[in-house]
């Protein structure tokens, strides 16, 4: 019996030195192991006087269901905490580790916007940034676009609760522009537009433009075609030809659809150009000269040019996306697959 009590006593003793698997598994194998301790103890039954083994026998099996009832909850504390290690683990954060996976890269339209973006700096043109909330009259009183007037259907608006809309498109900007900068000005302003179209591979509900102005004495459309024509060159990175067809926007006068001769095939037709040579690239014209004095310009001392790129086209043709959809799609995989031309 006093073996018993001895055994129990060691056991408390180890039982305390536990910290990990493998010393918990030291203890188990040293007490209820095969050959532990309590099976030795059982095994001395052969000693014990036969008037004390039924009770000796007892007092040992409750020894071994007492050491592994210890055991057992100091195996669950041991996986509890494990767990919890392993928790913590995960949450560190440490900011200054350099990423592992640096495969991460830029959004398609990003990028193109990036390289429009320099090359209309390097021509001396401010960047600003639009808001994605407009108020009706920005998005269209200030750009010649009364209430009522059939061109509001022109594009499907997103209106707001409070009567502000979603920007159609980002000439929305061009009357907190002129009011900021005053004549001569030259800025750019890529953004964000919406209108409430069914989707398709050519057409989404969210989408980028960038938009140019240039307002200064005696400007035509002579330099509108120069500028667009140098501009579409450097953008490409080729000399492109540009032609004008008449197109009707309420701010420009006279508006103008522009095209140009295809990047990519050199005007000889292929799958972006749809075998035509030309695409469609770019509305624009002479600044309406309400919109000019809406803006606070004197339309009698300044003229200007605005034209509005579609960035996510433009984009699409970089990258050879066929379906719009990708660029909002959210999909890594495909967005990671698209190659620059
Ligand atoms: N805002 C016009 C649109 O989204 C494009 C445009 C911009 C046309 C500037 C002419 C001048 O359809």
């Amino acid at each position: 019996m006093e073996i018993l009590d001895e055994i129990l006593k060691a056991f408390d003793v180890d039982f305390l030195s536990v910290e990990d698997e493998e010393t918990y598994n030291n203890i188990r194998v040293k007490y209820v192991g095969k050959n532990g301790l309590v099976t030795e103890a059982l095994k001395e039954i052969k000693n014990v006087a036969a008037d004390k083994k039924k009770e000796y026998g007892e007092s040992v099996n409750k020894l071994k269901n007492l050491l592994e009832s210890r055991l057992a909850d100091l195996k669950q504390k041991l996986e509890e905490k494990a767990l919890k290690r392993e928790l913590d683990e995960m949450e560190r954060v440490d900011l200054t580790t350099p990423a592992a996976d640096q495969s991460g890269s830029l959004h398609p339209v990003t990028i193109t916007r990036n390289k429009i973006v320099n090359v209309f700096k390097s021509m001396g043109f401010t960047v600003e940034d639009g808001n994605e909330i407009e108020t009706e009259y920005n998005n269209f009183e200030a750009v010649n676009i009364p209430k009522d007037h059939p061109a509001r259907d022109m594009q499907d608006t997103f209106y707001l609760a409070n009567g502000q809309v979603l920007k159609t498109h980002t000439s929305a900007s061009q009357n907190r522009i002129m009011r900021k900068y005053g004549a001569p000005l030259r800025v750019i302003f890529p953004g964000r537009c919406f209108r409430n179209e069914e989707l398709d591979a050519s057409h989404e509900n969210t989408f980028f433009q960038l938009e140019g102005m240039m307002i200064d004495k005696n400007i035509s459309i002579a330099n509108l075609i120069y500028f667009m024509k140098t501009m579409l060159s450097q953008v490409f990175g080729k000399e492109v030809e540009v032609r004008l067809r008449p197109g009707f926007f309420p701010f420009v006068e006279p508006g103008f659809e522009l095209d140009c001769s295809c990047p990519y095939c050199g005007g000889k037709g292929c799958n972006v150009c749809k075998k035509g040579g030309w695409i469609e690239l770019c509305p624009c014209g002479m600044i309406h000269p309400r919109v000019l004095e809406m803006g606070g310009i004197n339309p009698e001392e300044y003229q200007g040019f605005a034209f509005g790129l579609g960035l996510s086209r433009m984009a699409m043709m970089n990258f050879e996306i066929n379906d719009i959809r990708v660029l909002n799609g959210g999909k890594l995989k495909q967005l990671k697959q698209v190659k620059t031309k």
